[in-house]
């Protein structure tokens, strides 16, 4: 919490965080989605949000690759680079649910004490941490991503010529305190909309949707 500037000073507005409930009809909060690359993080997040504004809920999400190709395109893969990642992507979010709406945040973020930290920035109520990370974190969770490689990046890590890979030679630490887990059963994935309802109706009995 360490702040650079000084003379500056916190702005209150009239219209605040609960306002924007009632205008909403829902709590904003942060739905942040954790796991390996090729995990189908991506694919979880879009899904809750296609659910999500089925049922006339807003939603945005914030993905890690995408956000790459703007807000954090100065930052690459050192473990210092994720951390700030994760740091700026965590304030983004952060201010999505002061806005009001369910912000689905989707990244790698493979370091504990980086999401810990996230979580730390938010009120207890406001921040749930979604691992989407398909059985294989309980059963060899890198084979299923690796074999499915759909960028291939994987392939570029194993010979070499992508340095710092998730899982590869870079580390991923599984959360120890997550909200749900997602995981395959019987080595079959759960098809996108059935893993969606589950976090939706997560949101639901939690009161995220009013
Ligand atoms: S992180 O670790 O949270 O800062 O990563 P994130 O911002 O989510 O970006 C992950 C996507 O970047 C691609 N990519 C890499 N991932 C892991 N390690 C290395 N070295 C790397 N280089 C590029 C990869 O496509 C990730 O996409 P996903 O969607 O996770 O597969």
């Amino acid at each position: 919490t360490l702040i650079n500037s000084t003379n500056i000073f916190w702005q209150e507005c009239p219209v605040g965080k609960v306002e924007r409930q009632k205008l909403l009809n829902q709590k904003g909060c942060v739905l942040w989605i954790t796991g390996l690359s090729g995990s189908g993080k991506s694919t979880l997040a879009c899904s809750v949000s296609r659910e999500l504004h089925s049922r006339g809920k807003l939603s945005y999400v914030l993905d890690g690759d995408n956000l790459r190709h703007g807000l954090n395109k100065d930052l690459g893969f050192k473990q210092e680079d994720r951390t700030e990642n994760i740091r700026r992507v965590g304030e983004v979010a952060k201010l999505f649910a002061d806005a009001g709406l369910i912000c689905i945040a989707s990244l790698i973020s493979p370091y504990r004490k980086d999401r810990d930290a996230c979580r730390a920035m938010l009120p207890d109520e406001n921040f749930i941490e979604a691992r989407f990370l398909v059985m294989v974190f309980m059963n060899m969770p890198l084979a299923l991503c690796e074999a499915r490689d759909t960028k291939g990046l994987y392939k570029l890590a194993r010979a070499g010529k992508i340095k710092g890979f998730t899982g590869i030679d870079d580390p991923y630490e599984p959360p120890l305190n997550c909200e749900i887990e997602i995981q395959n059963k019987d080595g079959i994935c759960p098809a996108p909309g059935e893993m969606a309802k589950q976090v939706v109706s997560y949101l639901e009995e939690k009161g995220f949707l009013l």
